[in-house]
């Protein structure tokens, strides 16, 4: 199966999945990595394993809907079956989200549905929560709020910051990402009734 990882920065999470790819673990082809940003460093990481990249700029476009269209049509272009948003900051159109149902997915890190949006790490310790971590789900309309499939957690300690509670998700985020993605290349995982179902074959 093919799919496409969009990104908009350093790529860790797309690294992890290269790095499943190549060690035959990811049971699907990264056809093309695209990223909103050309200072992207995710796509030097892309180039190195010799995957094509693109970049798709809001600049270039009048809007939110036409960005999204041609965002789509890229996509679709190339194939794609399914399209891995990993650290992509744009919030897609309704419109986009709709025509790519059931096949987008993202990682947020935090254990949602606590911290939907941006500094999960800052407000896990500013809440005193003794546990956080990482959620790989399916994408629909709601900013963060679509089905979770997988998370990871993670202990926080007395001593943490926001970056050294970040490097210990972004740790559990490089395991549970590759692992979706490849029960989905397997067809094991789909969205259905808005929940997420894994097969167990
Ligand atoms: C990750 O922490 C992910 O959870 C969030 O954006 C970050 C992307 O990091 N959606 P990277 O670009 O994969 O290193």
């Amino acid at each position: 199966m093919k799919l496409v990882v969009l990104i908009s920065g350093n790529g860790s999470n797309l690294q992890a999945l290269i790095h499943a790819q190549q060690a035959g673990r990811l049971q699907g082809e990264i056809a093309a990595v695209i990223s909103n940003r050309d200072d992207a460093y995710g796509l030097q990481r892309a180039s190195e394993a010799g995957i094509a990249t693109r970049v798709i700029s809001g600049k270039d476009y009048a809007d939110r809907a036409a960005y999204d269209t041609a965002l789509g049509d890229a996509i679709a272009a190339l194939g794609a079956e399914l399209i891995v948003m990993a650290g992509f900051m744009r919030i897609l159109t309704p419109e986009f989200v709709q025509r790519f149902a059931g096949r987008m997915l993202n990682i947020h890190p935090s254990l949602l549905p606590k911290y939907q949006g941006m500094h999960t790490h800052q407000r896990a310790l500013e809440a005193g929560d003794t546990q956080h971590g990482a959620s790989v789900h399916f994408v629909t309309e709601e900013l963060d709020g679509g089905p979770v499939i997988l998370q990871a957690k993670v202990p926080v300690f007395a001593e943490d910051d926001a970056a050294s509670l970040a490097l210990r998700v972004q740790t559990q985020e490089h395991c549970i990402y590759p692992l979706v993605v490849s029960w989905f290349c397997r067809g094991r995982l789909r969205m259905q009734d808005g929940r997420a179902w894994l097969d167990d074959q």
